[in-house]
């Protein structure tokens, strides 16, 4: 067991968010430790997108506060969360499809060489980098409109490495594979982990979230309905707490923080 520590790398205190006249985030308390892959579920409408767009700079929240290894840090923009560490990779992942694997990697942050584009060095840095990954692709210089759904999404992940970030919030990203596929990316979680990444992994696959979550955090209507060890948790105590069936006195105490409970 690798050992996760103490202080999260990234915390999330107390994020509200309204939409006009929708409250869509409420007092939401999230925690993410290097080392550690958690998962972010409720039902559509809960408002994970919403704190997916809070901490990536996209849509910052209206209150709350955000801690970065154990210090206040602000995000109002996206440039903030990349500059400490936060990447995230949204389900369009956004890849174009005419360049190749080498240019869809490097795309917006082309090496040069004397002004020139350096093909030989990014070419050589992208086999390195999926090497270190051991993502398996026919050629890194075919058109990505020719790989499979799990191997784009694998590129699009390994892209988001390039900033050497701590942090990667993935949004579904196996939303749109099948099950081979699905694997493949699953892997590239757990080695992002083994690599000591906190993963923020957003999905509506209970058996997914089981095999490679090791917290799980609900939302519900916009608040905070449990957060839960994986292997301590069955997966009816987590599709209850999806669906209110455990919005109780218990699973309240659980979402808040310690102070609040004195
Ligand atoms: N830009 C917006 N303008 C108005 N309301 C919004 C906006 N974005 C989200 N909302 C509302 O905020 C709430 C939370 O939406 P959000 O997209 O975060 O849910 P979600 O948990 O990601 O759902 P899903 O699983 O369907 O992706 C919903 O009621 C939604 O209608
Ligand atoms: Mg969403």
């Amino acid at each position: 067991m690798i050992h996760v520590s103490a202080t999260p790398v990234l915390a999330l205190r107390g994020i509200s968010k309204r939409f006009g006249a929708v409250q869509a985030l409420t007092d939401v308390e999230l925690e993410i430790h290097p080392h550690e892959v958690v998962a972010l579920v409720g039902d559509n409408g809960a408002g994970k997108s919403t704190l997916v767009k809070a901490i990536a700079g996209v849509g910052p929240a209206d209150e709350g506060t955000l801690e970065w290894e154990g210090s206040p840090a602000e995000i109002n923009r996206p440039h903030d969360a990349q500059d400490l560490g936060i990447a995230t990779v949204y389900q369009d992942l956004a890849l174009c499809d005419n360049l190749d694997v080498v240019g869809n990697l490097f795309l917006g942050n082309e090496l040069r060489a004397r002004g020139i584009l350096d093909e030989v060095e990014m070419e050589r840095r992208a086999r390195e980098l999926l090497a270190t990954l051991s993502i398996r692709i026919p050629s890194v210089r075919i058109p990505v409109a020719s790989l499979s759904g799990g191997q784009r999404q694998t590129v699009a992940i390994a892209r988001s490495l390039l900033g050497e970030p701590k942090v990667v919030i993935l949004d579904e990203p196996t939303a749109a594979l099948g099950v081979e596929q699905t694997a493949q990316v699953l892997d590239l979680v757990e080695r992002l982990r083994e690599r000591g990444l906190g993963v923020l992994l957003i999905s509506h696959n209970m058996a997914e979230v089981r095999e490679v979550c090791d917290r799980v955090a609900v939302l519900r209507l916009g608040r905070n309905n449990g957060t839960f060890q994986v292997s301590e948790t069955s997966q009816e105590q987590i599709v209850s707490a999806i669906t209110g069936a455990t919005d109780n006195v218990v699973t309240r105490r659980e979402a808040r923080t310690p102070e609040v409970d004195q």
